[in-house]
């Protein structure tokens, strides 16, 4: 088959395209499309590649490349232990969720955790002076860790360079831009341009890297999602902001194993790790209330006790409603007509509703005869 012997950029937003169009996919715009020759098959070849000697995998050290712990032992868990060296990892989360505050306790707790990390800050959101009132707030030491305010790719770097840090952190990466790109700050070809350009000096310098994106509700907006074949790990940060529950979860991790749950309670000095989640999960649970049931669940590898909440009324419609919250509307939908068949009740027309409290989203079979 022939090879494509050139590709195209957007003038505009920089976006690639293998073949010439009217109008750029990405940004929208018109003739904006440019010609770029693709370098020559040999030229893709490395030069000095011929050093590149393969190794037998039985000499490489298996204890080579193990995580370090932030010392946030939440973070940990769903780490499988902690951050790889040279690692780029993406923590997604809504805006005001909790993301700006972990990573700062994570790079504190780093910095005094085994051996103290040296850690850098890329703020490009806050200043440092925000910083350092908020790590005052938390009670967070900061002597090792320093922090540089910008929004612009290059500085970022270049400070990076300087102090060769164990752990990069850059927060947002929607608010750093490469100023060489045409496209503005934010724009799915800057985000996915930078993160690009700090994973490639995260490996180059085993840098473990710590990249903060936000996304909205329903995960829409350029970034987090656009990202997540770039680096080797995606955290989200996720709960209510009306409860103080907070959970972290691993949905790619080329480091170990995912579905380990991370929980925090937000509270007046930051996020606190909860090792024993059931306590908040049921700490207000009136027992014996009717509709409502203390269910054991497993979550990663931990037990946790979660409340559900259940109610049936007789509906004053055709349609009889089907109302949930953190427990999946097709496992409410076959209770239901599992307990309509075996157990003769009329369930099909009333109207139901199942609740989570804590809105914990629960995944787990188990949580079926909870709902029954
Ligand atoms: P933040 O970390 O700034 O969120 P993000 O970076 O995801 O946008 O935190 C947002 C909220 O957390 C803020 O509304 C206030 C609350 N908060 C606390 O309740 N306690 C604290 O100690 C801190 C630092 C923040
Ligand atoms: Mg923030």
């Amino acid at each position: 088959m022939a090879r494509p012997t050139s590709n195209y950029r957007c003038a505009q937003c920089g976006t690639a395209s293998p073949r010439w169009s009217g109008k750029c996919a990405d940004c929208g715009a018109w003739n904006t499309l440019e010609e770029r020759p693709l370098p020559a098959r040999g030229s893709l070849r490395r030069s000095g590649a011929s050093e590149v000697a393969p190794v037998p995998l039985a000499s490489v050290d298996p204890l080579g490349g193990r995580p370090v712990a932030t010392g946030v032992g939440e973070v940990d868990r769903v780490l499988a232990g902690g951050l790889t060296a040279g690692s780029v990892t993406l923590i997604g989360g809504e805006p005001g969720i909790g993301k700006s505050t972990l990573v700062l306790q994570a790079l504190a707790s780093a910095s005094l955790a085994a051996g103290g990390a040296r850690t850098l800050l890329i703020a490009a959101e806050e200043s440092a002076e925000q910083v350092r009132r908020r790590a005052d707030r938390l009670g967070a030491p900061v002597d090792n860790c320093y922090v540089v305010e910008t929004g612009e790719l290059q500085v970022a770097l270049e400070a990076a360079g300087r102090l060769d840090p164990d752990l990069l952190v850059v927060d947002s990466i929607q608010t750093i831009g490469d100023g060489s790109i045409g496209s503005q700050t934010g724009s799915t070809t800057q985000v996915r341009e930078c993160a690009q350009a700090l994973a490639h000096y995260a490996k180059a310098t085993s840098t473990a890297t710590v990249l903060v994106g936000h996304v909205t509700k329903d995960g829409a907006l350029a970034g987090p999602r656009a990202l997540e074949h770039l680096v080797d790990t995606v955290l989200s940060f996720e709960g209510d902001r009306h409860h103080a529950l907070r959970f972290l979860v691993a949905t790619k991790h080329r480091y170990g194993a995912t579905g380990e749950l991370g929980l925090f309670e937000m509270g007046e000095t930051g996020l606190v790790s909860l090792d024993d989640p059931s306590a908040l999960l049921l700490g207000d649970r009136l027992a014996g209330v009717p509709g409502t049931m203390a269910v054991p669940i497993v979550e990663g590898r931990r037990p946790l006790l979660v409340e559900m909440q259940a109610l049936f009324t007789p509906s004053h419609t055709g349609a009889p409603r089907r109302v949930v919250q953190g427990y999946p509307a097709s496992r409410l939908a076959l209770i239901l007509a599992v307990i309509e068949r075996s157990l003769a009740l009329p369930a099909g027309g009333a109207d139901a509703f199942a609740a989570v409290k804590q809105r914990i989203r629960v995944t787990e079979p188990a949580a079926d005869l909870g709902a029954a």
